[in-house]
């Protein structure tokens, strides 16, 4: 008899299985990635490019420049970049060193910045990345006035979009002698760092810290305040109340190497509001074009870069897409794929230590699979290919500079997209919602 394969929608297989995991487990699921759920994204926006009433520029003749200035409002020296991608903090510890040194000369390449992460500032990263942003996190692994002189901009993480309201995680596998030194901590124990800085209990704590910070390095260099997308416009104007000279916004499609799934899955927004919602709160503020605004959390392509601009923001930050540019989820060490209980493509195993390509692991052998200039050639030819996307999206609009895109050049695909963005349904005048 054929079998009858009738499938319930609220225990559907998938939930099947990860009820009988946990049963088996009796905890939480960890994994790295961003969110797997389909939200509304970028994707969801179209550009209405240049014919009769505008007109286009040549894209072998005409210039359409890329500079980028971050931390304008009160440091001496701000972040001067060419070009409007910057790469997001990633953990030594997390990343192996070859990552982080690919990932340092890559941007130093291309004249924008990388960031450091939840384990302090590796030396060979410092001398790699030509601008260097220091993170100062919640767990202060790694953080000291020695290399806060060192640094080119300071990031005060309050969250991150993959897991906001959650603390770091590194588990013991990853912990080797090195990582566990930079953080003073012991070799081989999972860390799990605090979900909020020690020292401060609200806003106005915030705002002491950044005067500190920026009295410890005599208000030379920007400070930028990260937060993960959940009360955006609360957020953002209570950023720029502080002090902070750049918002750093992280959607909740943002990646991490490890959290919760449930964290993933079930908190924050998506990017798309986020930054619109954080366009608003800087124009409510009158603060826009005086703080600059970041926006990361799933940004893949020069059109999603485009996008962002044109919606209002300043720069874009990417983490996950560098990992794939140097390899992440290639079809290569299949076997060692395999070994995870995963393939190719599919892989989100960062949390294992167990990386087939080298990239979030601190084991020697597998990094020697990701040798260094070729993983820092791959992401350079790849943030390129991005700006060059982005340079022709703002040509076909008619303009001369990336960062002139505005909002009348995009109109919504779908309903969802159009009530986030508040953008027209294409070819109407209608506004969901408005
Ligand atoms: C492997 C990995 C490690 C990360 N480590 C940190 C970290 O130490 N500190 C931090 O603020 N964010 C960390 N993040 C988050 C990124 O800074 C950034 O917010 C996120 O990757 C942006 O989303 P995207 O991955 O979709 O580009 C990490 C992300 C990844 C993928
Ligand atoms: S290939 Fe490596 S970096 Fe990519 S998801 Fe798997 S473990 Fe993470």
């Amino acid at each position: 008899m054929e079998p009858v394969l009738n499938t319930s929608s609220t225990f559907n297989p998938e939930v099947i299985q990860a009820i009988q995991e946990r049963a088996e487990l009796g905890r939480y699921m960890i994994r790295g990635f961003g969110a797997f759920r389909n939200v509304p994204r970028l994707d969801d926006l179209v550009f209405l490019t240049a014919s009769l009433t505008r007109l286009p520029l040549e894209g072998y003749r005409e210039k359409c420049s890329t500079k980028t200035v971050l931390g304008t409002r009160h440091a001496k020296r701000p972040m001067e970049l060419e070009i409007p991608i910057t790469i997001a903090g990633m953990s030594f510890g997390a990343l192996s060193r070859n990552a982080k040194v690919a990932l340092g000369r890559a941007a130093t390449w291309l004249g924008t910045s990388t960031t450091t992460g939840d384990g302090g500032m590796l030396p060979d990263e410092r001398e790699a990345s030509s601008k260097l942003v220091y993170q100062c996190l919640p767990s202060r692994y790694g953080f000291n006035p020695k290399d806060l002189k060192k640094a080119d901009a300071i990031e005060i993480v309050v969250g991150q979009g993959a897991k906001p309201g959650g603390g770091g995680l590194l588990l013991g596998q990853k912990v080797n002698q090195v990582v566990a030194g930079m953080r003073t901590l012991p070799e081989g124990v999972d860390q799990r760092s605090p979900s909020r800085h020690p020292d401060w209990i609200g806003p106005d704590d915030l705002r002491i810290k950044i005067e500190e910070l920026r009295e410890a390095t005599d208000w030379e260099i920007p400070i930028y305040v990260k937060i993960g997308a959940t009360r955006v416009k609360d957020d953002v104007k209570l950023a720029i109340k502080s002090g902070a000279d750049v918002i750093v916004l992280d959607g909740m499609e943002g990646g991490t190497a490890a959290t919760q799934s449930i964290f993933q899955e079930h908190s924050g927004i998506p990017t798309l509001p986020a930054l619109v919602q954080a366009v608003e709160a800087l124009k409510e503020s009158g603060m826009y074009g005086e703080v600059q605004l970041v926006i990361s959390g799933g940004i893949r392509s020069g059109p999603d870069v485009a996008k962002a601009l044109a919606l209002g923001a300043d720069a874009v930050s990417i983490g996950t897409a560098s990992l794939i540019a140097m390899g992440c989820n290639k079809p290569v060490y299949v076997e060692s794929y395999h070994k995870l209980g995963t393939e190719p493509y599919h892989c989100h195993h960062c949390h294992t230590g167990l990386c087939p390509v080298g990239i979030t692991t601190q084991d020697e052998d597998l990094m020697a699979r990701l040798p260094v200039e070729e993983a820092a050639t791959h992401v350079a030819n790849y943030l390129q290919a991005m700006v060059m996307e982005a340079q022709s999206l703002a040509r076909s609009c008619g303009k001369s500079d990336v960062h002139n895109l505005e909002r009348e050049d995009l109109v919504a695909l779908t309903l969802e997209a159009s009530a986030m963005s508040k953008l027209p349904l294409a070819g109407t005048d209608f506004v969901m919602g408005q």
